[in-house]
């Protein structure tokens, strides 16, 4: 393993020694010592078994890889967009890696500077003005679009993709569309493999037992990285490193182990909300991707034996500096139900130097000889020392630098702590019962044959009343 590109997590402030009554005790890790070995073993018990198999991902997918790269440059030159049609699991992933490795800007770049790749759009909602926006900016013959979704058969995405195909034919007629159609889905289940086969459009396999939010290393998440040019290889490679990392039986060199038992522990401590806080722009969408991760997969009503425990923790988002002038605030004096996970870059991109101007202003000399890059890190370490003087519990994760393999072992981290996680609450990791019953409620309202009993349920439900409404 490359040393230099190791991911550090640094949780000192985590515990009572620094941050005082507030903090976690180390007694406290001992006393759940019980819990932490039989999750530990079921983690390994159930990765034996084929019921982990995102944690397969950075080893058994190099034909997928090579059918992608070779897809990619088939493609290369032909179009100019490349449009995800997805939601949750199957778009929030694409979004971070793009934003995390290549330029922020990557849009509004020449093609050159490109390097001839395409730009890339993800539809992640089903909001009528966000569409019609994106089709007023791209030509759809020139434009190629990813239709994701592992079930085949989410609404949203269903309805994005019969309006696109619609307009395809009427456009360019089957034949062409079939160059511009490409699904991302499960081997048996759903839709898009029936209409794949009835219409010819190429297919990408989601492994059978990944769900959603786990699956941004599998093609959901290496297609449209790989057609951005992003080194999907690199990044497989990186979450093979945190996998070695993650096998670590000592908690204290288990990252995302540690990251479990320590928002288990503080949890249990009242502290019911984890905030992600990236000192990079880059890193901004990880944010959403991982808060889709802890919530869909820690908030559960049922524990494993079935019993009714209603546990999750919230998780919310904040971005460094740029929320340090809105909610920190809030994170230093507020109530003390909050961790904050500090994430940071050792080299970013680029250096800025800020120029030695205004000198007789005192107020703002002192900034000038510096760079951007020492005023962002700075600014982490000085909410860091803010939040420890207010006792406030913060871990820091730290990327050396944004790459391909950083984001690869990022993403594995959290997805592994996230299941640790889960062990420790008891819940089940990879399913949502809970975002069933309103879609349920869209089906019967929309229509769909089967829903007619829920469509009469929701329609005797009480009235709202006029005393209530402003
Ligand atoms: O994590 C999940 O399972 C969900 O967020 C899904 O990704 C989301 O509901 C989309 O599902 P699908 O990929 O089946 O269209």
């Amino acid at each position: 393993m490359d040393k230099d590109l190791k991911i550090k997590f640094d949780f000192n402030y985590m515990m009572e020694d620094f941050i005082g009554e507030k903090g976690i005790k180390h007694q406290q890790i001992n006393e759940i010592l019980h819990k932490i070995v039989k999750a530990q073993e079921n983690m390994e018990i159930k990765r034996k078994d084929g019921k982990m198999d995102f944690r397969e991902l950075p080893y058994n997918q190099d034909e997928v890889v090579e059918e992608i790269n070779k897809f990619v440059e088939d493609t290369k030159g032909k179009i100019e967009n490349f449009v995800v049609l997805g939601i949750g699991g199957s778009a929030l992933g694409p979004i971070a890696v793009q934003q995390a490795v290549n330029h922020l800007y990557y849009n509004e770049l020449t093609k050159e500077k490109r390097n001839g790749c395409p730009k890339l759009y993800v539809l992640d909602n089903v909001d009528p003005e966000r569409i019609v926006a994106l089709l007023d900016i791209i030509d759809i013959e020139k434009t190629m679009f990813n239709v994701v979704s592992k079930s085949g058969g989410t609404p949203e995405t269903m309805s994005q993709f019969m309006i696109i195909e619609k307009m395809l034919l009427d456009k360019v007629g089957q034949e062409k569309a079939k160059e511009l159609m490409v699904f991302t889905t499960d081997k048996e289940k759903g839709n898009l493999i029936k209409i794949s086969k009835q219409k010819g459009y190429k297919m990408f396999i989601i492994p059978e037992g990944v769900g959603g939010r786990f699956s941004q290393l599998t093609p959901v998440g290496l297609l449209p990285a790989a057609m951005c040019g992003i080194d999907i290889k690199e990044m497989l490679k990186g979450a093979a490193t945190m996998d070695e990392m993650c096998k670590a039986h000592d908690i204290f060199e288990n990252p995302a182990y540690m990251y479990a038992i320590l928002h288990y522990i503080a949890m249990t401590n009242g502290a019911n909300i984890s905030v992600m806080m990236p000192y990079a722009d880059s890193l901004k969408y990880m944010s959403d991707w991982y808060a889709q991760l802890w919530a869909e997969s820690t908030g559960k009503k049922y524990d494993t034996e079935g019993e009714v425990v209603n546990r999750g923790q919230t998780p919310a988002k904040a971005l460094g500096v740029t929320d340090q002038h809105s909610q920190l605030q809030l994170y230093t004096e507020g109530p003390f139900d909050k961790i904050v996970v500090l994430m940071g870059v050792g080299e970013y991109k680029k250096t800025l130097d800020i120029p030695k101007v205004h000198e007789d202003i005192d107020s703002i000399a002192f900034l000038g000889g510096h760079t951007q890059n020492e005023l962002i890190s700075l600014e982490q370490m000085a909410t860091e020392y803010a939040l420890l003087k207010s006792g406030r519990m913060n871990m820091t994760i730290t990327l050396p630098k944004v790459c391909e393999h950083t984001v690869g072992q990022l993403l594995y981290l959290l997805e592994v702590a996230t299941v640790f996680m889960c062990e420790l609450l008891e819940v089940d990791s990879f399913n949502q019962p809970g975002v069933e019953e309103g879609k349920n409620a869209m089906y019967a309202m929309f229509g769909k044959p089967g829903y007619e009993e829920k469509k009469n349920e929701l329609m005797a439900r009480p009235e709202k009343m006029e005393k209530y409404m402003i």
